[in-house]
């Protein structure tokens, strides 16, 4: 397998020192390369990232945070652009080790064992991504924490099979916890996690982007948004999360909250509905508040109203 190296401020668009470089891959081909998406990094955790990829020190990497903040898609698109192959899944309260190592499956009548998204990683050095680790039951998730730091993995169902890993192999876990479960009671299906598990992580929080970085984000996947809107719609955010339940001091307001995730959707939504009546109302109904209770949505409209003015009677992005 060969490598090249990337300069770090041309690759990632961020301000770095003339020259710095991070390792990446030679082969842009590799079917398991995340597809290439638009992507605004934030210079610290990219930092954290960069260094954790040169170097885990058996080490995993934990982003943590509030739903939609962008923490599977920075690890997606950092490996995009450094060509680094990506396994990844999405955990849930019955997901077994089973289901990550391997298993043996019914071919044309034979039973062949098949490797699962940890073991493929681990033998050729690619990502593990597990999404949402905290909604995995903690007893399974613990017979990883051999293979993060860097043990072989022994398949004893495959002959006992000796896997070892593969020095680019690196594993990341997201989720909105820390792995001491949800105190908010809003992330349904979160499990506390075993402390000697979360103990092989090194923890980043991944919060909502500053409204700087989010009008870059949404210029860059609603480009024909005129500026101006895309400002309202980023106070309409900062205000509904202030309300959210979720960030605690002084709010206690509204069950549901504006993501970068929802953010966005709204944004591209202005523009699919373009010239139809009452367009920012419209879009964010779909975008968010037909999930709200009928007082949030109200609260949440009423929220949208005051920072448009007149531009929310409009039709016109
Ligand atoms: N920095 C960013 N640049 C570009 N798009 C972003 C950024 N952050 C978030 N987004 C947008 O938000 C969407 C959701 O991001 P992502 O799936 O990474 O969130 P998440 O934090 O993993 O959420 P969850 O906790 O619900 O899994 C992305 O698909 C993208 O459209
Ligand atoms: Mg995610």
């Amino acid at each position: 397998m060969t490598y090249q190296r990337f300069d770090v401020a041309k690759t990632f668009g961020v301000q770095a020192r003339a020259g710095l470089e991070v390792l990446g891959f030679a082969d842009e081909t590799h079917p398991h390369i995340p597809v290439r998406k638009p992507y605004v990094f934030r210079n610290e955790v990219l930092r954290d990232i960069l260094a954790f990829l040169r170097d885990p020190g058996g080490d995993g990497f934990f982003l943590t945070g509030p739903t939609g903040s962008g923490k599977t898609s920075l690890v997606t698109q950092v490996a995009s652009r450094l060509f680094w192959p990506v396994q990844a899944v999405t955990c849930h309260g019955r997901m077994e080790l089973h289901a990550l190592i391997g298993q043996f499956v019914l071919v044309q009548g034979e039973t062949r064992f098949v490797h699962g998204p940890l073991a493929v990683a681990a033998r050729d050095g690619h990502l593990l991504i597990l999404n949402e680790s905290d909604l995995m039951d903690p007893s399974e998730l613990a017979g990883l924490n051999d293979i993060i730091e860097g043990q072989p993995l022994v398949i004893a169902e495959n002959g006992g099979e000796v896997i070892r890993p593969h020095p680019k192999f690196r594993v990341f876990a997201t989720g909105n916890s820390v792995g001491a479960g949800d105190g908010s009671g809003l992330y349904q299906g979160v499990l506390r996690q075993n402390l000697a598990f979360m103990d092989r992580f090194r923890v980043v929080h991944v919060g909502y982007p500053e409204p700087t970085i989010e009008k870059e984000i949404i210029k860059a996947q609603a480009p024909r948004l005129p500026d101006l809107i895309v400002e309202k719609m980023i106070a309409v955010a900062g205000e509904v999360r202030r309300l959210f339940v979720g960030a605690k001091e002084g709010g206690a307001e509204l069950t549901v909250t504006m993501s970068t995730r929802t953010l966005v959707r709204w944004a591209g939504l202005s523009l699919t509905f373009k010239g139809a009546p009452k367009v920012f109302e419209y879009a964010l109904t779909q975008a968010l508040t037909a999930r709200a209770e009928p007082e949030q949505r109200e609260a949440i409209h009423r929220i949208a109203a005051d920072v448009f003015g007149d531009y929310w009677a409009g039709s016109q992005p």
